[in-house]
């Protein structure tokens, strides 16, 4: 029997309750990529297109579940993911970086710390969403495996930490995950794993200027998995939709579900075939054009920046991964860049360049039922 789950990923849940008005919010919001107000809203109907649909009982979040780890935009999160199991779906969730410390809130001219979660605090909140139904858990990396149906075993892997401050898994969390291959293997389980940073980067433009958010230490932990017999991983966190391939290794990425391009997976792993088909939805037209002006519009001003003013273009570059200090140093290239890219008016081509890239290519991630040999 085959077995079809969705994934989401960086649902990103912002209370509005933390204010959405002020030029304190506007700042932030202008160099959002994503949605802040209004995604709840989209969360709430996506839940409501997964809860529609009988066939599919399943569901894997792979971390960055709210804004900034704000203890109103998780408490929101936890009653849509109440709902959701409430009304049949089971899911299985990881947490990731963005669910713990530093969060703000907005009045007026001001960004007010405000109350947040500690990581310590995620375990026991999130616990109802797939901790609960652990066959083993790595409890100090908040990682655990569950059995999603005869046959189709999770492993959900955090690599908040590797204990050095970088994303990726400690020694001893490798240890368990092999462990749990292993012991997979042996129960003759198709192994179904997820984890947030990524393992392969979904372009070279990523390579460049993200390369810090890439998992650290991946292409060991790409070895280790293949020699054990893991071949594919479902990742988020760069909010870009792709599917990589490193060696024999895939690592599947699904994009924030707030966001351009706004989608989620659906697959299908059969153990028979030893394949898993992926496929791509996407949230209605209204909410899509809502996170293309939100996208797009932060591109542009980005453009702008570039050209006249490096401090807010570095402050607006972390949107995209780009590291202020790059900004900085590379200050004089970037207002050339800028003012050519001004005075050339090729706005729009950076805008379809970043479409694009971030979007992945609508035939073939979209449309396309891809197969992996596993
Ligand atoms: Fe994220
Ligand atoms: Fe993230």
């Amino acid at each position: 029997m085959s077995f079809s789950f969705y994934v989401l990923s960086d649902t990103h849940l912002y209370s509005e309750t933390l204010g959405t008005r002020g030029d304190a919010y506007a700042r932030d919001n202008q160099k959002s990529q994503k949605l802040l107000a209004g995604s709840r809203s989209v969360i709430h109907d996506v839940f409501d297109r997964l809860l529609a649909d009988g066939s599919i009982d399943t569901v894997l979040i792979s971390g960055d579940l709210v804004n900034n780890g704000e203890m109103s935009s998780h408490q929101e999160m936890l009653a849509e993911l109440t709902r959701l199991q409430t009304g049949g779906k089971k899911v299985y969730a990881l947490t990731a970086t963005h669910d713990y410390d530093g969060a703000h809130r907005y009045e007026g001219n001001e960004k007010i710390p405000t109350n947040g979660a500690k990581r310590t605090d995620l375990w026991e909140m999130y616990f109802p969403f797939g901790p609960d139904k652990a066959l083993s858990v790595h409890r100090e990396s908040h990682s655990y495996t569950a059995q999603l149906a005869p046959g189709y075993r999770l492993l959900a892997l955090n690599d908040d930490k590797d204990g050095s401050g970088h994303s990726g898994f400690s020694p001893d969390c490798l240890a368990w995950i092999l462990e749990e291959i292993r012991k997979g293997k042996q129960d003759r389980q198709f192994l179904i794993a997820m984890t947030h940073h990524p393992m392969i980067s979904p372009s070279v433009f990523y390579s460049l200027i993200g390369k810090n958010d890439l998992m650290h230490g991946r292409e060991a932990f790409i070895q280790a998995f293949l020699s054990a017999g893991l071949p594919f991983i479902f990742t988020g966190h760069t909010h870009m939709q792709d599917i990589a391939r490193s060696h024999r290794f895939y690592d599947i990425s699904t994009p924030s579900l707030v966001g351009y391009p706004g989608t989620w997976r659906v697959c299908t792993a059969d153990r028979q075939s030893n394949t898993i088909a992926v496929q791509t939805q996407q949230v209605p037209p209204e909410a899509l054009q809502a996170m293309e002006q939100q996208f797009f519009g932060m591109i542009r001003d980005v453009v702008k920046y570039a050209a006249a003013d490096n401090d807010r273009f570095a402050e607006m570059g972390r949107a995209f991964s780009l590291r202020p200090e790059f900004s900085r140093k590379h200050k004089h290239f970037i207002t050339f860049c800028g003012k050519i890219l001004r005075l050339m008016r090729v706005d729009e081509i950076v805008v379809a360049v970043v479409r694009r890239l971030y979007g992945g290519n609508p035939r073939r991630d979209y449309r396309r039922t891809l197969h992996f040999k596993v």
